[in-house]
């Protein structure tokens, strides 16, 4: 059957500053969803990593549809009520638009969809992360689809060999979507370059080249893009179908042990190592570290299996140390040179204020005249 797969997130308001949201706020969410589901839905699951909360949605409407669309802004609306009646932090943060215009894209809330063909077993991930931004997530699928080191599928198993197609996103051209089509492994050089630069360049979607499937969808939203000033960090969700024709789990979580250094953190203005967690996890040092978040689903005519939490393994206990001893060393260097992020990219407007004040304070030294030779 054909099935979309679409989860919209928000951070609509949190306990204790930018941690987690409440109790209240989550069943007002999960509430709100619940009384509408039936006539939309053929499932969901809604959950929190960090500040956000995530709706996932199995449906038939194809993808941007508006009224499931409608369906997670209005329950993100009754969040945002709930949320400023308990006086959470930053309750509403994420929703930048005041009223509905047919599609979440654009106006906050980060969206990933894809509708495919659902097979007799359908295994996916859902990935959440919190404090950071679209690219954190390039790392970890370049490495799962395209490269043998870590995923020995791409010779092991004919069914992946042919590689994959990235559809990669030029996320600081704010006048529409620019984008760029490159496979691998044929133009693997390409899409490294364009890797480099997570801030700009962000993978949107990874497609089969053997079958043409879907593999993966992330959300690409710049929060800063789209308000033009700072308003949190994006905080991305992202979609992967795994075995048979795509890399397998294990092939798929293996990047996130290398606690690779993303932008966010503090004030979304950090490089700070991506830590993989378990579910519904909060926030907490160096309003971090950036987090993220796997469930693990397999969806049968649209029913969602319980998710299966794809960081609680032990193994990730020393992954998890690991990325914390990175994070306290690249904290020794506070806010010198490469531990915060290049003045584009900063959320708070500080720094370049301060920096306009004492350019006009800058004064260019007299030269001496030049002793006169004999
Ligand atoms: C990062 C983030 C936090 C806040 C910080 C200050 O994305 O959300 O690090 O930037 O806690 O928040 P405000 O400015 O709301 O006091
Ligand atoms: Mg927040
Ligand atoms: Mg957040």
């Amino acid at each position: 059957m054909k099935l979309t797969l679409s989860v919209i997130k928000a951070d609509i308001g949190s306990i204790g500053g930018h941690v987690a949201p409440s109790q209240r706020l989550l069943d007002t969410v999960k509430a709100y969803i619940g009384k509408r589901a039936s006539s939309l839905l053929l499932d969901h699951y809604i959950s929190h990593t960090g500040d956000d909360i995530a709706i996932l949605m199995t449906h038939t409407h194809g993808e941007n549809d508006e009224a499931i669309h409608q369906l997670a802004w209005d329950a993100f609306r009754a969040g945002t009520d709930a949320a400023r009646e308990e006086g959470l932090y930053g309750a509403g943060q994420d929703l930048l638009k005041t009223s509905f215009s047919g599609n979440v894209k654009g106006m906050g809330p980060a969206v990933a969809e894809m509708e495919i063909e659902e097979r007799t077993s359908e295994p996916f991930l859902f990935f959440d992360a919190d404090k950071s931004d679209p690219g954190a997530y390039n790392l970890p699928l370049y490495l799962a689809f395209t490269d043998v080191m870590n995923t020995p599928g791409l010779i092991l198993s004919p069914n992946i060999s042919s590689g994959y197609r990235f559809v990669i996103m030029d996320v600081s051209h704010t006048e529409g979507d620019r984008i760029i089509a490159l496979n691998a492994p044929d133009e693997l050089y390409d899409i490294a370059a364009l890797h480099r630069d997570p801030e700009r360049f962000v993978v949107e979607s990874v497609w089969s080249r053997a079958t043409g499937e879907q593999a993966a969808a992330v959300a690409t939203s710049r929060l800063h893009n789209i308000a033009g000033k700072y308003t949190g960090k994006d905080d991305p969700v992202m979609l992967v179908r795994v075995q048979m024709n795509f890399p397998a789990t294990g092939e798929i979580l293996a990047p996130y042990a290398i606690g690779h250094f993303v932008g966010g953190g503090m004030r979304g203005s950090h490089q700070v190592p991506l830590m993989p967690v378990t579910l519904n996890t909060g926030i907490s040092y160096f309003d971090g570290p950036p987090i993220v978040s796997c469930a693990g689903f397999c969806v049968h005519n649209g029913k969602l299996t319980e998710p299966v939490d794809g960081f609680a393994h032990p193994f990730l206990n020393t992954v998890r140390d690991h990325v914390a001893d990175k994070a306290i060393e690249m904290r020794r260097q506070g806010f010198i040179g490469t531990a915060m992020l290049p003045m584009s990219e900063l959320e708070y407007t500080g720094i370049s204020e301060k920096l306009e004040l004492l350019d006009k304070r800058f004064r260019v030294r007299e030269a001496k005249p030049a002793l006169a030779k004999s």
